[in-house]
């Protein structure tokens, strides 16, 4: 546990982020846009995924590698059966310091105690509007805000510290910032702002449908009163600020105006084992392949190892110098789950 792999960059590995399914109940259109994943889609076969016992093996190789964080995402991770047995058992890792699972919200009501009772301390929900209509239309299936808010709850009444993720898109939900500021500050949970990424190819980005989070904080500003909070660790991703003079607080993901690719030490697994060096990747290092061909311990962590050391991904530091690039061909968000 002593051991920390650094990448080219000086980056330590850290963080794993582990998609246990590519399906999703939603169609966000940022995300999964219906046209593109309609009813013949050709989702991941059973036997395809990596099983849970695949998953806690290679954890552990990776916490020997230097991960301290485990991050559990899909498409909707909750679609996984069994979930919280995966996260009891990836819990009694020793050097596993966190786990969090990052999920739409839609299925939590059913799903909280269930979690709380495997270990798990953190949820990351995402919701980016309060107007059903809007929430409706983002997420492509006419899914209802109040069933994320009752999972949101549900959550929060078992014991799950949440945090909140909204998508600002201009033009799309930009209305919403507010209504979701005050929403959150008063029930106690933190709400993150990201900029619309352009994330895999099939969401149609433009530059001109960011808000920037530097307009999001005087937004905020202008009714509430924030001030800036230190990073609480290495990497964090997200700018801080409190609501000045109470504990409540929001964060600010700026992927796009002020990209952190300085500090990433997040490696991405996908559902059927393939591992990304950045969310932008164009392709993975199988490792599928291996883990079933019956390769040691060891020669897996030697794979995993080179890697890392041969990573030096920084696509959001070039996104907005380097325009032909951003045409190429990238992992859909969906596939590694953000
Ligand atoms: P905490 O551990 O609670 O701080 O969560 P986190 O910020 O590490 O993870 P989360 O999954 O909540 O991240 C929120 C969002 O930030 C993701 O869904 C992505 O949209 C974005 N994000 C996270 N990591 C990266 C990254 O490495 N690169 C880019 N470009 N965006 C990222
Ligand atoms: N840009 C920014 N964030 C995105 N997410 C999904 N697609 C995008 C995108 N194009 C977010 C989801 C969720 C997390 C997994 O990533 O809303 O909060
Ligand atoms: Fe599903 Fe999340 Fe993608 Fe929306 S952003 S389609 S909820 S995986
Ligand atoms: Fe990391 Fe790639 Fe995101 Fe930069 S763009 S922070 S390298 S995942």
């Amino acid at each position: 546990l002593s051991y920390q792999a650094f990448d080219k960059l000086q980056r330590p590995l850290r963080d794993l982020r582990l998609s246990v399914t590519d399906q999703c109940n939603f169609r966000c259109r940022y995300c999964m846009p219906e046209e593109i994943f309609g009813p013949d889609y050709a989702f991941l076969a059973k036997d395809q995924l990596l099983s849970f016992p695949e998953l806690v093996r290679l954890t552990r190789i990776f916490v020997s590698l230097g991960v301290q964080k485990v991050r559990i995402t899909g498409g909707e991770p909750l679609m996984r059966k069994g979930l919280p047995e995966l996260i009891r058992r990836i819990g009694e890792i020793e050097g596993v310091r966190d786990i969090a699972v990052t999920t739409n919200g839609s299925l939590l009501a059913r799903h909280a105690q269930a979690l709380k009772d495997a270990g798990l301390r953190r949820v990351t929900v995402s919701l980016d509007s309060l107007d059903d209509e809007r929430f409706g239309r983002m997420n492509g299936r006419g899914f209802k805000v109040s069933q994320v808010l009752t999972g949101i709850d549900a959550a929060a009444a078992a014991g799950l510290q949440v945090k909140v993720n909204m998508v600002v898109q201009k033009g799309t939900n930009d209305q919403d910032v507010l209504p979701m500021a005050r929403y959150f500050r008063e029930k106690g949970h933190i709400l993150r702002f990201i900029e619309y990424m352009d994330v895999g190819n099939s969401n149609g980005w433009r530059l001109d449908q960011v808000l920037p989070s530097r307009e999001i904080v005087s937004l905020i500003q202008r009714e509430m009163p924030l001030e800036p909070v230190g990073a609480n660790h290495y990497g964090e991703v997200a700018q801080r600020y409190r609501y000045a003079g109470e504990e409540g607080e929001i964060g600010l993901i700026s992927s796009v105006t002020q990209a952190f690719c300085s500090t990433c030490t997040r490696a991405r697994l996908s559902a059927e084992g393939k591992l990304y060096s950045c969310l932008f990747a164009s392709t993975g290092t199988d490792l599928s392949g291996p883990l079933r061909d019956g390769r040691s311990d060891e020669q897996i962590r030697r794979l995993i190892a080179e890697f890392w050391s041969g990573r030096d991904d920084r696509y959001s530091e070039e996104r907005l110098r380097n325009t032909p690039g951003l045409k190429r061909k990238k992992i859909e968000m969906s596939h590694i789950g953000g």
